[in-house]
C-alpha cells in the first residue's frame, strides 16, 4: 500500500476505536504501567508534528503547548490524565495531518521513506495499546465481550500437534524500508532441530494447568515468577473466562513468568525469538524469507486474525490459509506470543530515528513477543516484528506457544 493510502487508513482505525469511548475512560489511567487511552492519541499527533513538520520540514513547533504534556519524555505516567477532549485532540490530530499531507506532495521521498513508515508503525503500535486499554476496562466493568458461535473453530485442532523444523541456516531479520532499527539487519543463523507447537498454547489445555494446580507449585516457576505471582496473589490469567466456547481460543493475558511456568508444567519450553522467526517465516524449499507465513501479498482476513474488525480472539485453528511453509497456524494476529529471548540488539544494530525508540530498551529486563494480535493494524504484521515488554506485564494481548 502507498504511504498517503496508509497514513489515512491507519488513522481512520485509530478514530475508529473510540466512537464509543466515554470521557470519563478516555482521561483515566486505567493501570499503572499505561497512559490513558487520550493521551496516546495526543500523542500520536505530537510525535507526527515533531517527525514530519519540525525535524523533515524544519517548521517551528506548533502547539508548543502540548509538548511536555504529549511527548514521551514530558510526564511521569501517572501525571498524564488532566486531558483536553476528544474532540480537542481529534482537532490537533487534523491540523498537524493537514499540513503533513501537505508537505508529502512536495518532500523529497526518497530521502525520508523510513522515516515515514517509521510513523505508521508508530502510530499502530499506540493504537493496540489503545484497544488493549479499552479491551482491559471493559474486563473491569464486567462487559467482557461474547463469543459469537459461528466464530467456534472445528475442536479437531489439537493444538498439542507440533511441527518438526529440520536443523539448518535461515535468514533472520529485515532490511526492508518498512524495518525498524531493531529488526536490522539481516542475518544467517544456524538452528539445529527442534519442534515448535503448531498452535498457540489454548484456553482448553491452559485450564488443565490450572486444574493440575499450576498456579500452587513452585516447581514449575522461576524463583522471580513465583515471587511475583505470590506478591500479585496471581491465579489464573487476566483475561481468564472459563467457557466451552472459548476452549480452542489461546490463552492470553499472561505473563512471561505465567507462560514460560506452563511450559515447564507441560514439559517443554518457550521459543527462542530465532525458533519462531524460522517457523514462521522460513521457506526451505525456496532457501528464502517469506514477509508474512503465507507468502508476499498483504495480511487479509483470509489469513489472520488482526486489525481489530472481531474485537476478540479467534479458535487457534481458524486459518489455514495463513499457514506458515512448514505448516504453523496463527503465528500472525489472534495474540502476540512471549519468546523466551530477552530484547537485544542484531548484530551491526543502529538506533533509529532514537535511541529511546529500542537501544534503551536493550537492557535484559524486557522479554521479546512476536507475531501480533487481534489489534495489531497490518502496519506491525510481519514475521521479522519484535516487540518486548517486561516479563511480568500481562495486561497486553500476549500469549505464548511452547518448543521442545
Ligand atoms: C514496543 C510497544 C513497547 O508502546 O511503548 C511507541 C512502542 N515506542 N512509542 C511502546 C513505542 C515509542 C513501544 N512498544
Ligand atoms: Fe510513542
Amino acid at each position: 500500500m502507498l504511504l498517503a493510502e496508509s497514513l489515512k487508513f491507519c488513522r481512520a482505525e485509530t478514530l475508529a476505536l473510540f466512537t464509543t469511548v466515554e470521557d470519563a475512560i478516555f482521561c483515566r489511567q486505567l493501570h499503572p504501567e499505561f497512559s490513558p487511552v487520550g493521551w496516546h492519541l495526543g500523542h500520536i499527533a505530537f510525535t507526527e508534528a515533531y517527525w514530519i513538520l519540525e525535524q523533515l520540514q524544519g517548521f517551528k513547533p506548533i502547539f508548543s503547548e502540548y509538548r511536555q504534556l504529549f511527548a514521551a519524555d514530558g510526564l511521569p505516567k501517572t501525571e498524564r490524565q488532566k486531558l483536553p477532549s476528544f474532540q480537542i485532540i481529534e482537532e490537533y490530530l487534523q491540523v498537524v495531518r493537514d499540513q503533513v499531507l501537505d508537505y508529502l506532495a512536495i518532500a523529497p521521498l526518497e530521502k525520508q521513506e523510513r522515516l515515514w513508515w517509521w510513523l505508521i508503525q508508530h502510530e499502530t503500535q499506540h493504537r493496540e495499546t489503545i484497544a488493549l486499554l479499552l479491551q482491559l476496562s471493559r474486563f473491569q466493568s464486567g462487559n467482557f465481550p461474547k463469543i459469537a458461535r459461528n466464530s467456534m473453530g472445528a475442536t479437531s485442532g489439537q493444538s498439542s500437534d507440533m511441527i518438526t523444523i529440520p536443523s539448518g541456516e535461515f535468514l533472520m531479520g529485515c532490511d526492508r524500508v518498512q524495518a525498524q532499527d531493531n529488526e536490522r539487519t539481516t542475518q544467517k543463523i544456524y538452528l539445529d532441530s527442534y519442534q515448535i507447537d503448531t498452535y498457540p498454547v489454548t484456553c482448553r489445555e491452559y485450564q488443565r494447568f490450572i486444574e493440575k494446580g499450576g498456579y500452587d507449585d513452585p516447581n514449575h516457576w522461576s524463583k522471580e515468577g513465583w515471587q511475583w505471582k505470590q506478591k500479585n496473589l496471581i491465579i489464573q490469567p487476566l483475561y481468564w473466562i472459563a467457557s466451552e466456547e472459548r476452549a480452542d481460543h489461546p490463552v492470553y493475558g499472561v505473563s512471561w513468568y505465567e507462560a514460560s511456568a506452563y511450559a515447564k508444567f507441560i514439559g517443554k519450553r518457550l521459543p527462542t525469538e530465532a525458533e519462531w522467526e524460522k517457523a514462521a517465516s522460513w521457506d526451505a524449499a525456496h532457501q528464502q524469507q517469506r514477509l508474512y507465513p503465507w507468502g508476499e501479498d498483504l495480511p487479509d482476513i483470509t489469513r489472520c486474525n488482526y486489525g481489530n474488525p472481531i474485537g476478540q480472539t479467534t479458535p487457534v485453528n481458524s486459518y489455514l490459509e495463513g499457514k506458515s511453509a512448514y505448516g504453523c497456524q496463527d503465528m500472525l494476529g489472534n495474540v502476540w506470543e512471549w519468546t523466551d529471548s530477552w530484547f537485544a540488539p542484531y548484530p551491526d544494530f543502529q538506533p533509529y530515528p532514537y535511541p529511546g525508540y529500542s537501544q534503551v530498551y536493550f537492557d535484559q529486563q524486557h522479554r521479546v513477543l512476536r507475531g501480533g494480535s487481534w489489534a495489531t493494524g497490518m502496519w506491525g504484521l510481519r514475521n521479522s516484528f519484535r516487540n518486548w515488554y517486561h516479563p511480568w506485564v500481562r495486561q497486553i494481548l500476549a500469549g505464548f506457544r511452547c518448543a521442545i
